[in-house]
């Protein structure tokens, strides 16, 4: 459905910051009904991935297609078909849940029977038709989250791009709105979805795509990448703190963890996704 071909963004400094490239030839596809996930450190560049698949922004250089087609050629036809939640909370804060439905609706020039029947039933989807008259500013976190991705899907659109969509969010939220996503997925809409939430890639991406400093370093199942690595590790302290080491069969680190057994605290268990994650992009902030 989405094909990426050598993504490039530069930000160009002034005298006093340096050039950036955000994002260094990055190239993927994503299939039709898929939950695609771009998982990466803070400031790894995947909110201008987003940007770029979403017409928000430019590619500095490199292709975008959208089933087959550039989206130079008719922008607006592509823009027809993505719904976009973004990493910030962005309503008009001094209107009401419904009229801020309302006016994304006439954005899309949606008739006024549609948009009523639609904000109906979005707001019923995502458990807040009773907040329809509050302003949004009296919404909680979570419930804010809940309408921007009602709000985003008052066009019907066929891949919807969800960035960091549980940022911040207590754990019972984020199931509620994992659970969201995954009736999304289930009707048919290809789901895009940007996190460093480790689980939350685990639970919902068939495939995943790891962003290190603007570079695609892995894209694969979360199972494929933790065999990648070795599906079984050892983790035990070293003298640099909690050492790690992984490998293809279980009795080969067995065998290893044995050899370890004067150092204490030794485990032996299957390699997960943050294991993977951790190896690719060498950095620990933002689990
Ligand atoms: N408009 C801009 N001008 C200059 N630099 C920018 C701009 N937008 C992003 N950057 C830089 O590009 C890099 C990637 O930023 P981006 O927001 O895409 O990362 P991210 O992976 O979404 O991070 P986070 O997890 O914090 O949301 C960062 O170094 C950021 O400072
Ligand atoms: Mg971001």
């Amino acid at each position: 459905m989405i094909r990426a071909e050598s993504l490039t963004k530069k930000f160009y400094g002034d005298k006093k910051t340096a050039d950036k490239t955000a994002v260094d030839a990055v190239s993927f596809r994503v299939k039709t009904g898929e939950v695609f996930g771009l998982l990466g450190p803070n400031g790894a560049g995947k909110t201008t991935v987003i940007r770029m698949l979403t017409l928000q922004t430019r590619a500095t250089s490199g292709q975008i297609y959208y089933d087959g087609e550039n989206i130079a050629v008719n922008p607006r036809l592509v823009k027809s078909l993505l719904g976009v939640v973004p990493q910030q909370v962005n309503f008009d804060m001094d209107l009401t849940v419904g009229e801020n439905m309302e006016l994304h609706g006439r954005l899309h020039h949606l008739s006024a029977d549609t948009r009523k029947k639609r904000i109906d039933e979005l707001l019923d989807f995502v458990e807040l038709k009773d907040t329809v008259g509050q302003n949004v500013r009296r919404l909680s976190g979570g419930m804010k989250r809940r309408l921007l991705i009602a709000r985003a899907l008052i066009h019907r659109p066929r891949i919807l791009f969800l960035d960091e969509p549980t940022v911040a969010l207590d754990p019972q939220v984020r199931r509620r709105i994992w659970e969201l996503i995954r009736r999304l997925a289930g009707g048919g809409t290809t789901i895009f979805l940007t996190t460093h939430y480790i689980e939350e890639a685990e639970s919902l991406c068939q495939r995943v795509a790891v962003l290190n400093r603007g570079r695609l370093v892995a894209l694969d199942t979360p199972k494929n990448l933790c065999q990648n690595l070795g599906a079984w590790t050892v983790e035990w302290n070293g003298v640099a703190g909690r050492e790690y080491r992984f490998f293809p069969a279980k009795a080969q680190a067995a065998d290893f963890a044995k050899e370890l057994a004067s150092e204490g605290s030794i485990e032996l268990r299957p390699t997960n996704l943050e294991d993977a994650f951790i190896e690719l992009t060498g950095r620990r902030e933002g689990l």
